[in-house]
């Protein structure tokens, strides 16, 4: 167990990033419960998201500046990059868990169907960027880097884009490591570079399988306090999400640049 400590006026007890068996995820069990149907608490989010990005590179960020965008802590989750697919020209899939790394590469070349069939329809929606790809998952492999790493040594201004999907806050019960990996990934990213992380609400934790993973209790409050530093917020949306698990109250989307 991690030292105790106080953070922004909230307690830090518990369990740190380090104190989890990351190595021992259980992928499959992980990627049947969350994606192997597509969910409405997903669907909103997939909105929120590509709105966003469409937003963003029709009207303020010319194509050509987009080399490189990052997903954080990818875990089993293949949205995040398919959302990033019209504007990137490589995704870096960048992510600490051996079984997770091991999941990502076997999908990049088999995918799970629930992508192509549940989640790229409603990504793809009526959005010009996205109707253009005719096979996603093919792109994604051609362009997709699986790559091990840990938040907290990522480098600053690397990428022109970049995701995080529930990560920062469930990754350690600890409130100075929540807001240190929420300030890395936003870091990471080069300025004025568009970003979306969700985060879920108020959790207690989580158990993939037998294993319970830890989490930070987080409010919105906490996340804007946490990125207002370092990126401009265009917003803060809440999603209700009911049965995914015990503990937790809802997701919380935010998106905005790095400044
Ligand atoms: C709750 S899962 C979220 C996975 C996925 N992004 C999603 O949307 O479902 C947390 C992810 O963070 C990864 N992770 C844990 N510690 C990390 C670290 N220090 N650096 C990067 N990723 C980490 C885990 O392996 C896991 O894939």
């Amino acid at each position: 167990m991690s030292d105790s400590g106080t953070s922004g006026g909230l307690t830090t007890i518990g369990a740190g990033n380090n104190d989890a068996p990351w190595d021992f995820f259980d992928s499959k069990e992980y990627f049947e419960h969350n994606y192997g149907h597509l969910r409405d608490d997903d669907r909103q989010i997939i909105k929120i998201v590509t709105d966003f990005f469409v937003h963003c590179f029709d009207r303020t960020v010319p194509q050509k500046q987009l080399a490189s965008a990052i997903d954080v802590g990818s875990g089993t989750n293949l949205y995040p990059a398919l959302a990033m697919l019209p504007f990137s020209s490589s995704v870096t899939l960048y992510e600490h868990s051996y079984t997770n790394r091991q999941w990502l590469s076997d999908q990049l070349g088999r995918p799970k169907p629930s992508w192509k069939r549940e989640f790229w329809p409603v990504i793809a929606g009526a959005r010009g960027p996205y109707r253009k790809i005719n096979d996603p998952l093919d792109l994604l492999a051609s362009c997709a880097e699986v790559t091990k790493g840990n938040i907290f040594e990522l480098r600053p201004n690397q990428y022109n884009l970049g995701t995080m999907f529930f990560v920062a806050e469930s990754i350690t019960t600890r409130v100075d490591e929540f807001r240190r990996a929420t300030l890395r990934f936003v870091n990471s990213l080069r300025p004025g570079a568009p970003y979306a992380a969700a985060f879920m609400c108020r959790s207690q934790g989580y158990f993939v399988g037998s294993t319970f993973f830890p989490a930070c209790s987080i409010s919105v409050d906490d996340v804007r306090s946490c990125l207002a530093p370092v990126a401009r917020i265009r917003d803060i949306e809440t999603v209700e999400s009911h049965g995914l698990r015990d503990g937790y109250e809802g997701m919380i989307v935010a998106t905005g640049w790095k400044k």
